[in-house]
C-alpha cells in the first residue's frame, strides 16, 4: 500500500482527505488519484534516469489518458508514448510537447500519420513493412522527412499474463530481427525517412529484470550494427513494462530498474528513451464504490457493488488481483465475501472469498491500485455512465473528470 493511503481513526484516507467525503460529494463509483503519489513516481523515474545524460521519459498514455493527469506529466517535462490519433489529440490538448511524442502501434492510420508529421512528433516506431511504406508515401506527399525508429520484436518471452506479453515472434508487435535487413535495403536510404532509432516493448507487469536485460542487449547490438552501416541511429527506446506490486509480486523498484539501465547504456553513444505507463500511475489511483446489496447464495455471500467491469476491467480480463478495503475499518471478525459488480456477465467479479469486516448495503469500499488501465479501459457497457475522477492533494481535491450525465450514453446517436 502506498504511504499516501491509510486509516486514521478507522477511516480510510488518501493523503489528508477522508475517502468518504469524496464519495459523498461526487457519488460512486469514482476514481481518486493522489497527487503526492504521482509526483513521487515522476520524481523516481527522473532520478533513476539522471545518470543517463541524454534521456527522455515518455509516459505511455494508454495507462491513463485523463487530461488532468496528462497535463501534470507535460508540466513536469515528460514526453508521451501514443498509439492512436486520439491519444495524440489528448496529449496536444493537455499541452504536451510534440517533439517529445513517440508513436507506437501496429495499426497507425494514414490520417494519424499525416497529423503526427504535421505537428512534428519525435518519431514513429515502425512496426511493419506496410506501415513503413505508408509513412514514406505520406512524408513524400507532404515533402517532409519522417523521423523513424524500428520496433524490433526481440523474440524474448516475459513471464506475465499471456494477454500482455508482446515480445515473442508469434505476437503481432514489432519486426523480427531477420526481417530488418531487407526492410532497410528498401527503405534505409529513402529521402523522406530518417532512421534515428531502435525500440522494443516486450510486455507489461514484468517483475524481473532478466527479460528486459535480454531485450536491451539485442537492441544495443542492433543499434550498433545499423550505425556501422551508416544509418544515423541516435536513440534506443526500451519501452515500458515495469511491474508494480498488486499482491505479492516483488518487481524491481524504479531505482533498481534505472541502475540496470545505466549499467547497460551509460557508456553507449545513444539517447535512452523509456515508456513507463503502469509504474507511473497504477498505485496512485483507487476506485471508490458503494455496496448496493448483500446476497446470500447456497455457498457464499456476495457483495454487489455499484461499480463493475465496465468501470474497471482488469480483474475480469486478466484475472488480476486488486486489493479491496472497506472505508470504515472494524475490529469485528472478518467474513469472506465474493465482491462482484452489477454487469450481466459472470466475469464481473472483483475478488473471491475476500475477508472483509461485516458489511451492509450502503457501505463504501476502495479497490486499490486502479490508477493504470482503469479509467482508460472503461466503457458504457450495460449503459452505465462513467463516474467522476478526482485529484487529491492533502485535504484538497479537484474534479478532473465530471461524472457523466445520462446524455453521455447516447451522445452522437441518431
Ligand atoms: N509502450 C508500449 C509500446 C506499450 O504497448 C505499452 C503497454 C507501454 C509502453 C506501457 O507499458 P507499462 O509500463 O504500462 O507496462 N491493459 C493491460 C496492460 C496493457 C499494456 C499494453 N501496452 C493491463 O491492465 O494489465
Amino acid at each position: 500500500m502506498i504511504p499516501e493511503l491509510g486509516y486514521k481513526n478507522q477511516t480510510l484516507y488518501l493523503e489528508d482527505t477522508a475517502l468518504g467525503t469524496l464519495a459523498q460529494a461526487f457519488g460512486t463509483p469514482c476514481y481518486a488519484y493522489s497527487l503526492s503519489a504521482l509526483l513521487r513516481t515522476i520524481q523516481a523515474w527522473q532520478t533513476a534516469l539522471a545518470p543517463l545524460p541524454h534521456h527522455l521519459c515518455c509516459y505511455a498514455v494508454k495507462a491513463n489518458s485523463t487530461l488532468g493527469l496528462l497535463r501534470l506529466f507535460a508540466q513536469r517535462g515528460l514526453g508521451f508514448d501514443i498509439v492512436s490519433q486520439g491519444e495524440l489529440e489528448r496529449v496536444l490538448k493537455a499541452g504536451g510537447d510534440p517533439k517529445k511524442i513517440v508513436f507506437s502501434g501496429v495499426g497507425k492510420t494514414a490520417e494519424a500519420i499525416a497529423r503526427a508529421l504535421a505537428v512534428g512528433i519525435q518519431c514513429f516506431q515502425v512496426e511493419s513493412w506496410a506501415e513503413c511504406e505508408r509513412i514514406a508515401q505520406i512524408a513524400t506527399h507532404l515533402n517532409l522527412r519522417a523521423p523513424v525508429a524500428i520496433r524490433l520484436n526481440p523474440n524474448v518471452k516475459a513471464e506475465t499474463h499471456p494477454h500482455i506479453q508482446t515480445g515473442h515472434e508469434d505476437h503481432k508487435f514489432g519486426i523480427a530481427l531477420q526481417d530488418i535487413p531487407p526492410l532497410l535495403a528498401r527503405y534505409g536510404a529513402h529521402p523522406h525517412l530518417k532512421w534515428i532509432g531502435v525500440t522494443a516493448h516486450i510486455g507489461s507487469q514484468i517483475c524481473t529484470l532478466d527479460p528486459f536485460q535480454e531485450a536491451w542487449s539485442i537492441l544495443l547490438r542492433l543499434a550498433d550494427q545499423l550505425r556501422a552501416q551508416g544509418l544515423p541511429i541516435e536513440q534506443i527506446n526500451v519501452g515500458g513494462g515495469l511491474g508494480v506490486p498488486y499482491r505479492e509480486e516483488t518487481p524491481p523498484s524504479i531505482a533498481a530498474f534505472g541502475q540496470a539501465l545505466s549499467a547497460s547504456f551509460q557508456s553507449t553513444p545513444y539517447r535512452l528513451l523509456v515508456e513507463p505507463g503502469r509504474s507511473l500511475v497504477a498505485q496512485a489511483g483507487l476506485l471508490l464504490a458503494r455496496c448496493e446489496y448483500i446476497k446470500q447464495t447456497p455457498h457464499k455471500k456476495l457483495l454487489i457493488l455499484d461499480t463493475g467491469m465496465n468501470d474497471f476491467i482488469r480483474p475480469a480480463l486478466y484475472d488480476a488481483w486488486q486489493t479491496i478495503l472497506p472505508l470504515q475499518a472494524s475490529s469485528a471478525p472478518p467474513e469472506p465475501y465474493d465482491v462482484v459488480g452489477p454487469i450481466c456477465e459472470s466475469a464481473d467479479v472483483f475478488g473471491t472469498q475476500r475477508n472483509l469486516p461485516p458489511l451492509q448495503a450502503g457501505d463504501l469500499l476502495a479497490i486499490l491500485d486502479a490508477g493504470a488501465y482503469g479509467s482508460s479501459m472503461s466503457s458504457h457497457y450495460n449503459s452505465r455512465p462513467r463516474g467522476a475522477e478526482l485529484l487529491v492533494h492533502q485535504s484538497q481535491y479537484t474534479c478532473i473528470r465530471l461524472k457523466e450525465t445520462w446524455d453521455a450514453l447516447w451522445q452522437g446517436e441518431i
